[in-house]
């Protein structure tokens, strides 16, 4: 039975390195063959093809042609059968040229050279495998994490090793290294000691990855306002100048954790979509914003971020933090204390930090067409919740009296609809909010007992590391 997946793979052969990397990232099968009007092969290219090729100076509008490779392997139709196979499996320059992780992907030719079919070879104990369904899309091996230490990354790592990814972390510790110690000693596991605000340091990050989730921020009003200056570098200057690196270097699929917070004080009484007006009261959610819109800027065909507006996370993270508000209210209940509320009338919407992970990683695995140049609400439209509703489901699993504190009312009020996400990524969260507090009077009873500490309080590390 012929392979019709071949036919996602084959490209004009005058076509410049630009439209054969569209190409590459539409088929996600990181390699493209370049062939004339017949379907007559002369050349297979793939994305590492590129992206060494960008990184030695060649321009995007260079012909393909010039850097592919023109002594490809290929398999000639008589040699398509069993005993054939055999043979050419046995050649030990096609085990050679078997990529890690993937899979090489060989043409099947007639003798015209004509590509009529696709094989892909894996390797194998002994000898190497051929099948000719490929496991999984393939342009995505290795995932660049920035901010891959904290509260939401540590989650996004595990679960992206889990699932057979590599992952490289690129993280300051500016909270230590709880978050991603556990997976130190895995060997698809990298990290990178650095501060995304130094571009060689970016660059030496990019080098080997396929797609980059962008979680490095300062994070919180709060520990946003306490040092603008690093705030903006962080949260908005530095985020340009990786987006642009990514861009320049063809690594297309570019996820940037934005917030919800962006739609701030919010009169509307309907749930607020991706097109709601936009009232942020914060620097954090004004850099958000900025930043949005920058991405969204230099987007262009082949260079496609993906924006996830998230809601305000919750659950047991191996970085946890106690300043996110379900946290705390936990943590005050876990020690016996009273449970303060600020207002409580309101609304927010909320997603358990493992649920969200979750949706980074089926961004990795949805195409790029689906998914690229959108900024989406991530989440459930079924999570928004009165602050006094989350006091009351707190209060109602661990009997701990509420206080409420009318001085001090926080101004972000926003019930979000997640639809288009929940439709797009079909992700049902799997935890509620008894399930994530149930689970985080669960955690390492040293950790809820020191709630207070900066470790796991974002504005007080900051003060910490600059005092006024
Ligand atoms: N937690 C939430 O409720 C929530 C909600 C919406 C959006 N977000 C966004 O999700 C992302 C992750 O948030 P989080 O809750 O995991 O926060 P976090 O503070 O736990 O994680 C941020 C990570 O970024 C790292 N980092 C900060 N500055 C850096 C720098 N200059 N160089 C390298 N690394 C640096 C920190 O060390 C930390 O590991 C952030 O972009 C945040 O704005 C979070």
């Amino acid at each position: 039975m012929l392979n019709n997946n071949y036919k996602n793979l084959l490209v004009d052969k005058d076509k410049t390195i630009r439209e054969v990397m569209r190409t590459i990232d539409l088929n996600g099968l990181s390699t493209a063959f370049l062939v004339d009007k017949e379907n007559k092969l002369f050349a297979i290219i793939t994305d590492g093809d590129i992206r060494s090729a960008i990184l030695h100076g060649e321009k995007l509008d260079t012909p393909a042609m010039k850097i592919a490779n023109k002594t490809p392997v290929t398999i000639n139709e008589k040699e398509n059968s069993k005993e054939g196979i055999k043979n050419f499996l046995r050649d030990s320059k096609v085990s050679e040229k078997i990529p890690k992780n993937s899979s090489l992907k060989v043409p099947v030719l007639d003798d015209d050279r004509k590509v009529i079919d696709l094989l892909f070879i894996y390797s194998g104990e002994k000898i190497p495998t051929i099948t000719k369904k490929h496991n999984k899309k393939e342009n995505i091996k290795k995932v660049l994490v920035v901010g891959g230490a904290g509260y939401l990354g540590s989650c996004v790592c595990k679960k992206l090793l889990e699932r057979g990814y590599s992952v490289k972390v690129l993280d300051n510790l500016m909270f230590g290294d709880h978050g991603i110690k556990k997976v130190y000693g895995n060997e698809n596991f990298e990290f990178l000691n650095g501060d995304v605000r130094n571009i060689s340091t970016i660059v030496d990050a990019i080098k080997d990855v396929q797609a980059v989730i962008d979680l490095a921020a300062i994070v919180g009003d709060p520990a946003c306002a306490h040092n603008p200056k690093k705030t903006i570098e962080i949260n908005n200057f530095s985020t340009k100048v990786l987006a642009d690196i990514c861009k320049y270097s063809q690594i297309n699929r570019f996820i940037f954790a934005s917030t919800c917070s962006v739609y701030g004080a919010s009169t509307d009484e309907r749930l607020l979509n991706e097109d709601s007006e936009l009232n942020p009261v914060s620097l954090y959610a004004d850099m958000k914003l900025a930043t949005e819109k920058i991405l969204m800027d230099i987007s262009d065909e082949n260079f496609s971020p993906t924006i996830f507006r998230m809601p305000t996370l919750f659950g047991a993270s191996d970085r946890m933090r106690f300043d996110l508000v379900i946290n705390r209210l936990t943590a005050q209940a876990a020690n016996k204390e009273n449970i303060t509320v600020f207002g409580g009338d309101q609304w927010r919407p909320f997603i358990h930090v493992e649920d969200a992970a979750e949706f980074y990683v089926k961004a990795l695995e949805l195409p790029i067409e689906t998914i690229g140049n959108k900024i989406l609400n991530v989440g459930s439209s079924v999570m928004n919740y009165k602050i006094i509703e989350i006091a009351n489901i707190i209060k109602k699993i661990t009997s701990a009296n509420i206080d409420i504190n009318q001085a001090a009312i926080d101004k972000r009020n926003y019930k979000v609809d997640f639809s288009l996400s929940e439709r797009l990524f079909g992700i049902k969260p799997r935890f509620d909010i008894e399930k994530g507090v149930k689970q985080m009077l669960n955690i390492d009873k040293k950790v809820i007992a020191d709630y207070k500490s900066e470790l796991y309080n974002n504005v007080d590390m900051q003060k910490k590391e600059s005092p006024e």
